[in-house]
């Protein structure tokens, strides 16, 4: 398929766009707003925005503790969120959803619950080179309290995983494989099924940071058969401050409580206290309950437009983002071919530096993020400081591709050498 023009390809229906208000406003610029930073946070639609302000102006209360109407309702909206939950990642019970605050959370949660339960001394942790912070340092804290190790899979030229490496990497020592679904940076789609399969060989444990994936493409807990699954309400058209921790049950059941207080206990006495079952067990205080209600309504509104058609869009709108951005002379991309990819791009130009690239775009109205996108690690092993980043989702266009391709122009015509002589130095 030639992918030369923006009206070669398939763009969604414009409705989907018109229900996140905010993509019909300007930017500070004054420009129509282009937002492709949706791998740091996505839009809200309509139905998103109506069920907060529905909560709030007609059932809000706190959950799981009065026997008011109020209460009640809250309730009932809070346990019927973590059944779409369930249903969107087809897991096999509902208990085995537990809300936390974010994709950073739920992580933390498994590393000192699960890790300072699990890993001792000798053992070892593995991750990749392309992981996010988050799936990173909570196992770098994990192994300095337990005197485990913390390996790598190193990553190819190309942007993927070197599975080569694995047979070395895994061995009886390994207690889990900590990988990222999707890379925030390089955009490698990761063989989840295949890296989980290998895992088991040595009766490994993978927890999938699935921040980046599950808001694109159907997600399937059962058939990966992961152990643990991390991702963010944030990311996918739902509210921050909500995320998602996916346990198997039995894990989940033999893991001590990670916070203590209110909620995730059965009885406390002056010295002790026994612990509550599933869910509420990881879930202590009062949780984000009108984040989780408001998760609720953003799933419902992605599987409304079909996660297989998001995941064809993007496709899609990468393959033509990465055809015209390879026309921009002295513009680098990092990562794997469009095929292998999901819907984002990092890059770098000549000149000038990322930071600056991002102001100047955001001048035009587009939105994107630069810097190391919490990734430095990788950045380091690329040796470059900083990328420019363009992420896409499903309310964006072929037109806004063609908008940060023209940018881009103008930015590179900005620090172009301008072809002046240097005036010759004046002799003393
Ligand atoms: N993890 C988010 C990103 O990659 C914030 O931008």
């Amino acid at each position: 398929m030639s992918l030369s023009t923006a009206d070669d390809l398939l763009v969604l229906p414009e409705s989907w766009r018109a229900d996140f208000p905010i993509l019909a406003g300007r930017a500070s610029s004054g420009q129509p707003l282009i937002y492709l930073d949706n791998a740091a946070s996505t839009q809200r639609p309509v139905p998103v925005i109506n069920a907060l302000r529905h909560l709030d102006e007609n059932d809000y209360a706190n959950v799981h503790r009065g026997i008011h109407t109020l209460s009640e309702r809250s309730t009932e909206q809070y346990e019927l969120a973590r059944e779409k939950v369930r249903c969107f990642i087809n897991a096999q019970h509902v208990h085995e959803i537990i809300f936390t605050s974010g994709t950073t959370a739920s992580i933390n949660t498994v590393a000192r619950s699960w890790g300072d339960a699990n890993v001792r001394d000798g053992d070892e942790i593995l991750v990749t080179t392309m992981e996010h912070h988050s799936n990173l340092v909570p196992w770098q804290q994990l192994v300095a309290r337990t005197g485990a190790t913390l390996r790598h899979i190193p990553i190819t030229d190309d942007g993927v995983l070197n599975l080569e490496a694995l047979d070395e990497l895994l061995t009886d020592r390994t207690k889990l494989l900590a990988v990222a679904s999707v890379s925030n940076v390089l955009g490698t789609i990761n063989p989840i099924p295949e890296l989980i399969s290998r895992a088991r060989t040595v009766g490994a444990k993978v927890l999938v940071d699935a921040a980046q994936s599950v808001p694109h493409m159907p997600t399937d807990v059962l058939a990966w058969d992961a152990d643990f699954v991390a991702f963010s309400g944030h990311k996918m058209v739902g509210p921050s401050g909500i995320g998602v921790l996916y346990g198997k049950e039995g894990l989940l059941d033999a893991m001590p409580p990670f916070l203590g207080g209110g909620s995730m206990i059965n009885h406390v006495y002056v010295d002790r206290f026994t612990t509550a079952e599933l869910p509420e067990k990881f879930e202590a205080g009062t949780p984000p309950i009108g984040p989780a209600i408001g998760l609720g309504a953003a799933v419902d509104y992605l599987q409304g437009v079909g996660l297989e058609k998001i995941h064809a869009h993007e496709k899609s709108l990468i393959r033509y983002a990465c055809t015209q951005l390879r026309e921009i002379e002295g513009l680098s991309m990092l990562g794997p071919s469009p095929e292998e990819r999901a819907g984002l791009v990092s890059f770098t130009l000549n000149q000038p530096h990322a930071h600056d690239i991002a102001q100047l775009l955001d001048r035009d109205g587009i939105a994107v993020r630069a810097g190391h996108h919490c990734a430095q690690p990788l950045h380091d092993w690329l040796d470059i400081t900083a990328t420019t980043r363009a992420s896409f989702y499903l309310y964006n266009t072929p037109k806004e591709v063609d908008a940060l391709v023209e940018s881009l122009g103008r930015v590179q015509s900005r620090f172009r050498p301008s072809g002046r002589k240097r005036r010759p130095r004046r002799r003393s």
